[in-house]
């Protein structure tokens, strides 16, 4: 009883004292922040813009069109982030949820002013009592679940990296090591607690219209508060790679090897490549750095590799382990490059595609060499090609989910790295992600691009976001407009 009266206490106070209409274009006055202080949970904190807290936790992945926050607020309940919601709502301020703050897409430049809501302290794991779910805070990250999971003899899908958080990739489809068996992370969704654009706080599940949104398009609907996925049990514990370099020269031969010698891929046989700048291996132009990694195994089996070492490549090392030394061998573990946050502008231009078209890779690695060498601000960049199992993926009902491609193969996306300069460097920057990003994409033959949106650029459209099905835009659109009509979480990659 005296919780609630003292919260009733604080509510009147907050709606007397605060003269919540006078917020001007999105900023917040400090005796606004002061009154969100008051009626959040005693462990929530509000941060300003002259603290080092707020410098921290309003750092993002990529400085390119970042959204611009007044006030930091740090939930420290589920509930909350429904305070905040609500009294954002109230006081007409812009809102968005910081988790990883690894999305660089530039559609979140369009927030400028407004309560960032840091996502870090709801973060937790518990795995349920009959072993076949966990729970995890909505500011959970990928690495708490693997290794929770792990020391229980458990596993599921979340991202492969260890600084993102799971509900960022999620929300977008999520793509990772362990979907070939399982699907993608959001096919594990078994219920979620989500704060809506109303400010209330609802559990939701299969049963709920929303559902198939949250699938692939969730950042358009709400704060995810607490998720609950699948778990399975751990069938493999070895894992091995095989790291090769090659010289640019040698990239049609090596796509050519990856496209051809396997049909069907095994389940468990990932393959990823990079394009970048290692000057110790060749001065002059990008290398192509090729992983092949096999699950249930020691040493990746010599008839995947033989093809490869046919092709004569400057380096190979192989190393095993386990299924936590992925994301180090792959450069995506906390304490690698990929994972600081160092003033740097990251944006990908990202296109799926069915299979390597070589004469595509070839016009698309010169173009790229041409950009990135010597003296050029772009020559940190990194061309991506991932090629994640899919059957776990494809076994699922394409229709089940908002997210719109399952019947792709491989996700390519140059990463344009750079230190922000001017508006023409930036310029520059998007003219050469997109020619990059269109070389491929005209190499697939399809006229549809399909765009991940988690790695989105900011300049596609829905139909490259969300799928180009008629079906699929109506249903986002009326359930956005029952939802968020007022488009309050319509920063990124908005539906509409
Ligand atoms: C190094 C690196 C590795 C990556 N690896 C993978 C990978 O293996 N697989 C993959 O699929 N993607 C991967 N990505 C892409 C990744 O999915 C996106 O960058 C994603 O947006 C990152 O999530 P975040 O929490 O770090 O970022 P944030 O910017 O904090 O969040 C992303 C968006 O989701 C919203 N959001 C975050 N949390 C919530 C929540 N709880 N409820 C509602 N909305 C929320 C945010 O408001 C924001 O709009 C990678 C990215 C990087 C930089
Ligand atoms: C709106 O915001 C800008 C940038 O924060 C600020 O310079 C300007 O004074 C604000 N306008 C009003 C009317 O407060
Ligand atoms: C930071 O800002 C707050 C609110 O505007 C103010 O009360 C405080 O004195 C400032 N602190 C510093 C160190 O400038
Ligand atoms: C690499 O992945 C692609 C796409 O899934 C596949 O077609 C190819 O056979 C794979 N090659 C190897 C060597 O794993």
């Amino acid at each position: 009883m005296r919780w609630l009266s003292v919260n009733f206490l604080l509510s009147a106070l907050y709606m007397m004292s605060a003269n919540l209409d006078s917020a001007v274009n999105g900023s917040v006055p400090e005796e606004h922040a002061k009154v969100l202080r008051d009626i959040l949970s005693p462990a929530a904190k509000v941060y300003y813009p002259n603290s080092t807290e707020f410098n921290t936790l309003s750092a993002r992945w990529s400085t390119l069109a970042e959204p611009n926050v007044n006030v930091v607020a740090v939930p420290s309940t589920e509930d909350d982030v429904a305070k905040i919601v609500q009294f954002a709502k109230k006081a007409n301020l812009p809102i968005l949820a910081f988790n990883g703050a690894h999305a660089a897409i530039t559609t979140l430049g369009r927030m400028q002013g407004g309560i960032e809501i840091y996502m870090g302290q709801l973060s937790s794991v518990a795995i349920a009592q009959d072993d076949k779910t966990i729970t995890v805070g909505g500011g959970t990250s990928s690495k708490a679940v693997t290794d929770a999971l792990w020391n229980a003899g458990k596993q599921t899908v979340t991202g492969t990296c260890e600084c993102v958080s799971v509900l960022g990739p999620a929300l977008g489809g999520g793509h990772g090591w362990l979907q070939g068996h399982y699907g993608l992370v959001a096919d594990q969704f078994v219920s979620m607690n989500v704060v809506l654009a109303d400010g209330t706080l609802q559990t939701i599940d299969e049963n709920s219209d929303l559902w198939w949104a949250m699938k692939g398009a969730g950042q358009n609907f709400g704060i995810v508060t607490s998720l609950t996925s699948k778990i399975y049990d751990i069938e493999q514990y070895d894992w091995a790679i095989e790291t090769l370099i090659f010289d640019g020269d040698k990239v049609e031969a090596v796509y050519q090897a990856a496209n051809d010698h396997l049909s069907p891929v095994p389940v468990n046989l990932i393959n990823w490549s990079y394009w970048l700048n290692i000057p110790g291996a060749d001065p002059d132009k990008p290398v192509v750095l090729f992983y092949i990694i096999q699950e249930g195994a020691t040493t990746v089996n010599p008839a995947y590799t033989k093809p490869f070492h046919d092709i004569g490549p400057i380096s190979i090392e192989a190393e095993s382990g386990d299924y936590r030394d992925l994301a180090r061998w792959t450069q995506v573990a906390l304490d690698s490059t990929p994972c600081q946050k160092t003033g740097l502008a990251n944006p990908r231009f990202p296109a799926y595609l069915k299979e390597y078209n070589i004469p595509a890779q070839k016009l698309a690695y010169d173009a790229f060499a041409a950009e990135v060498s010597g003296d050029s601000p772009f020559s940190t960049s990194i061309f991506m090609f991932e090629a994640y199992p899919v059957q776990g993926v494809q076994a699922i009902d394409s229709d089940s989910a908002a997210f719109a491609f399952r019947s792709d193969n491989i996700l390519t996306a140059p990463l344009i790295t750079y230190t922000p300069s001017s508006n023409e460097l930036d310029q520059q920057a998007a003219e050469l992600g997109n020619k990059l990003r269109n070389i491929v994409h005209k190499g697939s033959g399809s006229e549809e691009l399909h765009a991940y949106v988690n790695y989105a650029f900011g300049d596609e459209s829905p139909q490259n976001w969300y799928g180009y099905e008629q079906w699929r835009q109506d249903r986002l659109k009326a359930l956005k407009k029952k939802y968020d009509p007022e488009g309050r979480f319509s920063f990124f990659a908005p539906v509409e």
